[in-house]
């Protein structure tokens, strides 16, 4: 045995991964998570959510006896290593929720000892580590500390959490070097940077992406105002065209992340993140845009309105801070009835698709789920992702009934 890990926050969509790839790679892993029906969901070797590749990886880590999982904190005790890997949400004023963190954070440092590893996983508020390392200190602990955020994109972690460089924010040449030797398990190379630097570097990946999902959608909405084809002009843009090779599409830019790590940011400069701001008023701003939209050509108050798929992305179950509920909160007001349908949401307000294409009379993609593909739908479509379009062999094009 190598290591040995506890992971808090072990039955979530980062810390189940990573346990499972650091049991893997011959770690002894301890799950630790609060969260009663995900813990049984585990033990007895189930994906408590949708993890590409994981349900048949957990059955093996767990019958290889090298990971084990437990609601009793005292775990954190037990092993060299402590990784963190709780949700870090942000307020209802945008601000980082600091004092939930700190609770759960006094938890774990009551039971933890001298000389062991505290890696914070979670992307935190910049500071949050040396300051976290100070508590630390003054409670009179010797434990080396470090933040080595996570990237992975979630539903891709078993894929990618070998191959994406790990950054390393030791707060001592210690701390790193421990925290480079626990991740080097992984086969991936590592990057040493300050803590401070390594919270940055987490929080300027997701506000890049969120503030480019946004560009895209301030670009849609002009396209649209002025009956051009977004799709066709980003077609002629990025055709061959290598300086525009990573400009996205327009669509539903939520999730559990990037809105949240935006806001951090600009919590973190007092507010100041021109850009970061004017990304959330797009972002956020794209569900009624397509309603008032469909309303300029439909008599929605009248209209049955479906929508399929309401994750916050494609092939995914994951419902947090999703823009489809967004988008049934307003089409709630302005239609008749809502139908929401999802292949991997259990809901039992939600309707089977059938029932949806069947009962609509207008349909609004909230999800580009491959089982969309190749629908062949015969009523009005507002697709913001042109996916039915491009995947579908219907008659009846989405485009062509938006702008009907
Ligand atoms: N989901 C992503 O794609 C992603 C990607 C990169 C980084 N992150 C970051 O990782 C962190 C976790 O996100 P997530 O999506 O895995 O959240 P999650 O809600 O899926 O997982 C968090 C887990 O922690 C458990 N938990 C919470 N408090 C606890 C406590 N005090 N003791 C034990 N268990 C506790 C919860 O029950 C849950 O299972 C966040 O900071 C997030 O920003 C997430």
């Amino acid at each position: 045995m190598k290591h040995s890990v506890c992971i808090v926050g072990g039955c979530g969509h980062i810390g189940l991964p990573l346990g499972i790839a650091l049991s893997a790679a011959g770690a002894r892993v301890t799950l630790l998570d609060n969260a009663e029906s995900r813990v049984r969901s585990v033990a007895e070797g189930r994906m408590p959510f949708l993890e590409r590749g994981a349900d048949e990886s957990l059955a093996e880590v767990l019958a290889a006896g090298r990971l084990s999982v437990t609601m009793d904190p005292d775990a954190v005790g037990e092993s060299e290593s402590v990784i963190v890997t709780i949700g870090t949400p942000v307020d209802e004023f945008l601000s980082p929720e600091i004092r939930v963190f700190d609770r759960s954070m006094g938890t774990i440092l009551d039971r933890m000892h001298d000389g062991q590893l505290l890696i914070l996983r979670s992307t935190v508020f910049p500071g949050v580590t040396a300051r976290l390392d100070r508590r630390i200190r003054e409670r009179g602990l010797r434990i080396d500390v470090a933040h080595c955020p996570e990237r992975i994109a979630q539903g891709f972690a078993l894929e990618e959490t070998g191959s994406l460089p790990q950054i390393i924010g030791g707060v001592t040449p210690s701390a790193t070097r421990r925290a480079s030797a626990l991740f080097a398990l992984l086969g991936a190379r590592q990057i040493e940077i300050p803590p401070i630097e390594a919270e940055l570097c987490k929080l300027f990946c997701n506000s890049y992406r969120y503030i480019n999902f946004a560009i895209a959608n301030q670009f849609y909405v002009i396209a649209e105002k002025f009956g051009a084809d977004f799709d066709r002009v980003r077609m002629a843009m990025t055709t061959d065209y290598p300086r525009m090779s990573g400009f996205p599409g327009a669509g539903f830019a939520g999730g559990p992340c990037l809105l949240k790590d935006t806001m951090q940011l600009a919590a973190f400069n007092h507010n100041d993140f021109v850009l970061g701001q004017a990304a959330m008023m797009i972002n956020e701003g794209l569900p009624n845009f397509l309603v008032e939209s469909a309303k300029a050509q439909y008599d929605l108050s009248t209209a049955t309105v479906a929508i399929l798929g309401m994750a916050f992305k494609g092939n995914n179950d994951d419902p947090r801070d999703s823009l489809a509920y967004k988008l049934r909160k307003v089409l709630t007001f302005e239609s008749r009835k809502v139908l929401c349908t999802d292949p991997y949401i259990q809901d039992p307000s939600f309707v089977p698709l059938d029932v949806a294409l069947d009962e609509a009379d207008v349909l609004f993609l909230g999800a580009c789920h491959d089982e969309y593909r190749g629908l062949n739908v015969r009523k009005p479509v507002i697709d913001v992702f042109n996916f039915l379009s491009r995947t579908s062999a219907q008659d009846v094009s989405p485009r062509t009934a938006t702008a009907a």
